[in-house]
């Protein structure tokens, strides 16, 4: 038996004790103990500055060597951008590249004279300004005379500057006595400055203590959002009475719901939202970073306050947020809104928005660890069409290859992965194989052997390549924050280079926190070496980030530029979103993960990363049928659909569950297939209108104060709520249907619902609580094929639910679903359906974009039509008037025209009288 065999996943099951928390962190306990001693900065106004692009000013406190130097931008749409760092560091300060998509437009802020010991720099327009206060040194962001946000109001700002190292090493620390200047051997522990001990682990920081820190004050603010990943809810809780929300990429196996504690994926960017406003703050830092939130609700401010008057006043609610992150420099981006989608453009002009999926990658995923051989895919293949079940992908995990060794297969398992993925072909499917970053440590592995002889490994303390281990042994790791590295990398995915490849055949990236097993925390030492000489704790964040940037960049150069990714990573950070889509990772197959998989799926959402989602079924463990069915239904709503289950589980095909259970998945998944069409358009709004696919119900209803804290429901666009069955035997749930103006349609009785209020909704095994909302038309697939390929030519159909004024709109998106040329020869269809007066209009919404398209509307549904018409009568585009038959259903009040055909690319009308 090989190294590789000995490790099982269960080996790494979740043992809270291998993480840290927070008071196992030095600089977390280092910011603590100097901030409660509180020393105020200052800054230094006269020392004021305006170059082209930003004002800058010194900032000092007593404890400081010299001054910092503060510098502020001014950027376009809307953003502050404040950077702090060492003026004169000792050596260059991490600052993270590749994140932003470029620079930034600055807009020249007009610095207007405040009153002595202070400053106030004002946009163009001069609505917003951000007001400087020299002693103590504080920034109020004010918005129309409104004071929105504050920024060291706390005097939390901490920077630790470095330090020549003390003389003494701390390889021969029996000798060492005189550390640092003022502290005992205990106190330097404590303090872990220079060593920083963790189990087995000792950290040794070449470059001492580089701390970072600084406090913003939200005003008026109780509901923050976004920082993820962590298995907690949507809207982010207090920490004062427990662990901050640590942002620091693990691989944590059926990690603990409602924690804290970091897991796979870090976007270090909170969104804060009250009535009449929403703000944003990405804090652009990929180092191990701890975020504090303490809320004071308006209720207990005003109880705190002097008499009602002095309440009503002052009881403003308050959100406090802390950011401390271990190295790097201070820079941050304030998204001054004013709405949720202001705040989401602010968010992609940064660091771009969702890359276009490709439309198979919509559709349903077939995964398992393991689908065992050829003839098991060719089983489970076969399955899917017997059971007359869509599908679109299957998935292989790391055993396809030769023990463990990407881009080989398993001769034995795999001899022909050409046949194999003709017979995917031949039915329009596709097929994903993982790529892990660790390279399996063997001369004869040619990926091993070129990167070893190019020295593209990340490198240890010592200077040799970094060794650890995970899935095939002892591996080294590549170093994808290196370009070269990530060129090379990109280049192994030719199809000349990658032996049985082919253009149906996709990627997943997988262990890239990156995952170290037998290391500490599960992960890489810190003080690896990267590219650049950078210590790997200054951008053990980004690590995944790039290894999917450098896959999606092989898979678009291997079609020449031509065709669009498909990339899954299971690590990211900021501006993932460019390169594909994230997964919740290592689940477990209980009902409150499936629960839990609705917040953090918002929570991926509002910070940029659209195409998301949780294993269906849960991957560790056994599902009862129930759980399946129910997990399917839910994940068939949420944006990225894929079944997956760990080794050892019991194979969980949809039909292994009783005829019964088999119709349900069966009936979940064509769900998803029939609103594909409605799917595709939302993320092509992603991609090109920064707007979340999946919403919490406040980014739809940001005056609505009831919506704020939802997150068992949530909208698909704007036109669809969801509310997922996560309990188990329910029998009724209760839906929250927002909007006192609303109306709201259930989509399979057509019950209309008004709006503002929670209904209970009786349901069965066969129900997904899915609602349209009145006011909008959703696009939709009237026949279903055996994948999506199979259904470019089928007609498509128009859900109209009308609002309480009788109209609605929607759009539609249409391309040829895989290349580029949407983008590069504008060839696509982007149509605009609207209704009034009894008129429903097809029009073009995007002038720009050509695609024609042989599909017909074959059926339109009108939801909330009060009166039965007398006729109804369509209007091609040649002016040729025809007859509509219809049946109308006074008790649903909805409208079917049935033996409709117009195309859908083309500018028509139908007229209800
Ligand atoms: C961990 C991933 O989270 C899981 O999805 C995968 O099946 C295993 N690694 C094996 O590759």
């Amino acid at each position: 038996m090989d190294a590789a065999e000995k490790i099982s996943v269960e080996d790494e099951a979740v043992d809270k004790k291998i993480f840290k928390d927070c008071s196992k962190i030095a600089f977390y306990r280092r910011q603590k103990q100097r901030l409660s001693k509180k020393s105020t900065y200052r800054a230094l106004l006269d020392s004021v500055t305006e170059g082209k692009e930003s004002t800058r000013f010194q900032i000092i406190n007593e404890a400081a060597k010299v001054p910092l130097l503060a510098e502020v931008y001014g950027i376009e749409g809307n953003i502050f951008r404040l950077k702090i760092n060492e003026e004169t560091p000792l050596k260059p300060r991490y600052e993270v590249p590749d994140v932003l998509t470029s620079k930034p437009s600055t807009v020249r802020l007009i610095s207007c004279s405040g009153d002595t010991g202070s400053l106030v720099l004002a946009n163009g327009k001069g609505d917003l300004k951000c007001h400087i206060t020299a002693n103590p040194f504080k920034i109020d962001l004010v918005s129309e005379e409104e004071v929105v946000m504050s920024i060291n109001s706390l005097g939390q700002l901490y920077f630790e500057q470095l330090q020549i190292p003390p003389k003494q090493s701390r390889a021969t620390k029996e000798n060492e006595e005189d550390t640092s200047d003022d502290t005992t051997q205990e106190n330097q522990e404590e303090l872990g400055l220079w060593e920083e001990k963790f189990r087995n682990f000792v950290d040794v920081k070449d470059n001492g203590p580089a701390s970072i820190g600084l406090d913003f004050s939200l005003h008026g603010f109780e509901h923050v959002y976004g920082i993820p990943q962590h298995a907690e809810s949507h809207q982010l809780k207090n920490t004062s009475d427990g662990d901050a929300y640590r942002l620091y990429n693990l691989d944590v196996y059926g990690y603990k719901i409602h924690d804290k504690m970091g897991i796979y994926g870090s976007v270090p960017y909170l969104l804060a939202h009250k009535l009449g406003r929403t703000l944003g703050i990405f804090w652009l830092n990929a180092s191990e970073t701890l975020v504090e939130i303490n809320t004071e609700p308006a209720v207990k401010h005003a109880l705190t306050q002097m008499g009602p008057v002095a309440a009503k006043e002052k009881g403003r609610s308050q959100t406090d947020v802390h950011w401390m992150s271990e190295s790097g420099i201070i820079d941050v981006f304030l998204l001054t809104g004013p709405t949720p989608s202001d705040v989401f453009k602010q968010y992609s002009y940064l660091t771009g928005t969702q890359a276009m999926p490709p439309l198979f990658s919509l559709g349903y995923h077939q995964c398992r660890w393991n689908y065992k051989d050829e003839h098991d895919v060719k089983a489970v293949d076969a399955g899917f069409d017997e059971h007359d079940i869509p599908y679109d992908v299957m998935w292989l995990d790391i055993e396809h290859t030769e023990g463990k060794r990407y881009f080989t297969w398993n001769e034995k398992r795999f001899p022909n992965p050409k046949r194999m993925q003709e017979l995917l072909r031949s039915k329009k499917r596709k097929l994903v194989v993982i790529s892990d970053p660790h390279i399996k440590i063997d001369p004869d592995y040619l990926v091993y052997a070129k990167a070893k002889e190019q020295g593209f490994f990340v490198r240890n303390h010592e200077g040799g390549d970094f060794e650890g281990v995970c899935w095939p042994g002892l591996s080294s790791y590549l170093d994808f924050t290196s370009p070269k590295v990530r060129e090379w990398y990109s280049s192994l995915f030719a199809f000349s280079v990658y032996q049985g490849s082919t253009d149906i055949l996709y990627i997943w990236n997988d262990m890239n926190e990156p995952s170290v097993f037998r290391g500490p925390e599960l992960t890489m030492q810190k003080n690896a070496i990267h590219h650049g000489n950078w210590e790997h704790r200054e951008l053990h964040n980004i690590y995944g980030f790039y290894q999917q940037m450098a896959t999606a960049e092989g898979l678009i150069q291997r079609s020449k530029g031509k065709e669009r990714p498909f990339v899954l990573t299971r690590s990211f950070f900021a501006g993932s979103q460019k390169y594909g889509a994230v997964w919740t990772g290592d689940n477990t197959a209980e009902w409150s993960y499936l629960k839990i998989s609705i917040p953090m799926l918002l929570t991926l959402s509002v910070t940029g990363i659209s195409f998301c989602g949780a294993d269906v079924g849960g991957f560790i463990g056994n599902p009862e049928a129930e759980l399946l069915v129910r997990w399917y239904q839910a994940g068939a709503y949420q944006p990225f659909f894929r079944g997956h289950a760990t080794k050892n589980t019991k194979r969980r095909e949809p039909w292994l569950f009783g005829e019964e259970h088999t119709r349900l998945i069966q009936e979940a998944i064509r769900e998803r297939y029939t609103l594909l069409p409605y799917w595709y358009s939302l993320f092509y709004s992603a991609h090109v209108a920064s707007q979340p696919v999946m919403r919490p119900l406040w980014v739809e209803f940001p005056d609505e104060l009831e919506t704020f804290s939802v997150e068992d429901e949530y909208m698909l666009g704007s036109a669809l709520l969801v509310h997922p069955v996560t309990e188990p035997k329910a029998t009724v749930v209760d839906v929250f249907l927002p909007g006192s103006s609303e109306v709201w349609y259930d989509s399979k009785t057509f019950a209309r619902w008004e709006g503002a209020c929670t209904v209970k909704i009786p349901v069965a095994l066969d129900t997904i609580p899915v609602f349209q909302r009145g006011g909008s038309v959703v696009p939709i697939k009237t026949t279903i094929g055996r994948s999506t390929g199979c259904m470019t030519d089928s007609p498509y159909g128009l859900r109209v639910a009308l609002s309480t004024k009788g109209s609605a709109v929607g759009e539609f998106y249409l391309d040829d679903g895989h290349s580029f040329q949407y983008l590069h020869q504008k060839q696509f269809l982007h149509r605009k359906f609207s209704f009034a007066s009894g008129v429903l209009i097809n029009s073009c919404a995007d002038k720009r974009g050509h695609y024609p398209s042989k599909c017909v509307v074959e059926r339109i549904l009108v939801l909330g039509l009060k009166k039965q018409p007398s006729s109804v009568t369509s209007h091609s585009p040649d002016g040729k008037a025809q007859p509509v038959a219809f049946t109308y259903c006074a008790k649903t009040s909805t409208l079917n025209l049935e033996k409709f055909s117009l195309n859908i690319g083309a500018d028509w009308k139908v007229q209800i009288q």
